[in-house]
């Protein structure tokens, strides 16, 4: 533990994800159907946490489907066994508690509505079951991502449009990590909280309290073989951080890269630095404001990754922009759109932020001039 102020100061022992909870209540921060949401939410990631665990052993590795037929999801990439059973486990916990109106996942073309054989409740639960699916059959980190939002309206008309809301309408995000040791990291709009699962008690444990990102960095995250399909702005920057301590950042930068967003934003959250996964030419659109099919203006999808991150990011005193935005002030047109994502330590986040806008400016000044 990290926090001097673990456990608070009036209590004695560990804190659960449970008592946290509760006494989150008691601030007034957080209602009876959020807090069971939560809790239902965090056993569905401890039910995934025993598959992924046991790897090999449970028959778990490798791709879904049946003998050649790969199983194809939304996105158009094949499934891996464990992203079916993951989106099924968190289905099936979450269906009955009347907590929910209907669940959106990576995996699920459209929404699921809970079934009329339960009660449905007022909020809207979206997920992305299983991030990090190609690290999955070489035993490296993944996790599941998750974001909570308010059913607007009659729960019993929800749709597609009800989970078209901005970043800023969630209500709670977090993420679970499935790494050496099993955590949940979690924001409810008071600060990110990070839990680690005592796998002898079962319960998640607050071994963080208001987690804080470090406003600089030295250190960058990002998939280096795209470089060529990258736009000017990226390819200029990139090219400063490379430069070290003689180019004009004047420092030395490290960089890490694990390919899954939850493990790569885990370390951000704990140590700092910048996340990238910037607009790629070889998604499918010849420039970065050929804006016709939002699901491929970048690699990461919205709703249920660069939303719940952004969350997590900000209120650890962190940044969330798409090169030219604020993530979370996104108003979503699609359930699976995507794009070009950059968070993390606030000051990296505005200097990156800063040369896309540089380079927009540019071209404006240069066509009026033509
Ligand atoms: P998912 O496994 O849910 O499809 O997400 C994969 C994402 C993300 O976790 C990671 O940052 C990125 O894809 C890695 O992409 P590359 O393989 O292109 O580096
Ligand atoms: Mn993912
Ligand atoms: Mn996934």
């Amino acid at each position: 533990m990290t926090n001097a102020d673990l456990p608070p100061a009036h209590s004695s022992g560990p804190c659960s994800l449970t008592r946290f909870l509760i006494e989150e209540k008691r601030q007034g921060r957080i209602n009876p159907d959020l807090r069971l949401l939560i809790e239902v939410v965090a056993r569905a990631c401890k039910t995934i946490a025993v598959h992924v665990g046991k790897g090999a052993l449970g028959g778990v590795l490798g791709d879904a489907g049946t003998g050649n037929a790969a199983s194809i999801n939304v996105q158009g990439e094949a499934q891996k066994k464990l992203d079916v059973i993951a989106n099924d486990v968190l289905l099936e916990a979450n269906a009955w508690g009347g907590h929910l109106a209907a669940c959106a996942s990576e995996e699920m073309d459209e929404p699921f509505p809970i079934p009329d054989a339960y009660p449905r409740g007022n909020y809207l639960l979206l997920f992305d079951p299983l991030d990090g699916s190609s690290n999955i059959d070489v035993n490296v980190s993944v996790g599941t991502i998750f974001s909570v939002l308010v059913c607007p309206g009659d729960a019993q008309q929800v749709d597609t449009q009800s989970f078209l809301q901005p970043g800023t309408a969630q209500v709670a995000a977090g993420y679970c990590i499935y790494g050496p040791s099993t955590m949940l990291v979690l924001t409810i709009g008071h600060g990110t909280h990070a839990f680690t699962l005592d796998r002898e008690q079962g319960s998640f444990v607050l071994t963080q309290r208001d987690m804080r990102v470090p406003e600089h960095t030295r250190e960058f995250a990002i998939n280096m073989s795209n470089q060529r399909h990258w736009e000017a702005p990226m390819q200029a920057y990139v090219q400063d951080l490379l430069a070290g301590s003689t180019g004009p950042r004047g420092k030395d930068f490290n960089m890490r890269w694990i390919a899954s967003m939850v493990a790569d934003v885990h370390r951000i959250l704990t140590r700092g630095g910048i996340f990238i996964y910037p607009w790629d030419r070889k998604l499918g659109h010849a420039r970065p404001d050929d804006n016709v099919d939002p699901t491929k203006a970048g690699k990461l999808r919205l709703m249920y990754e660069a939303n719940p991150m952004s969350m997590l990011v900000e209120q650890a005193g962190g940044a969330a922009t798409n090169g030219r935005e604020r993530i979370l002030d996104i108003v979503p047109t699609h359930l699976h759109q995507r794009l070009p994502v950059f968070l993390g330590s606030k000051a990296e986040v505005a200097e990156v932020t800063g040369c896309h806008r540089a380079h927009d400016a540019a071209m404006a000044t240069q066509a009026a001039q033509a």
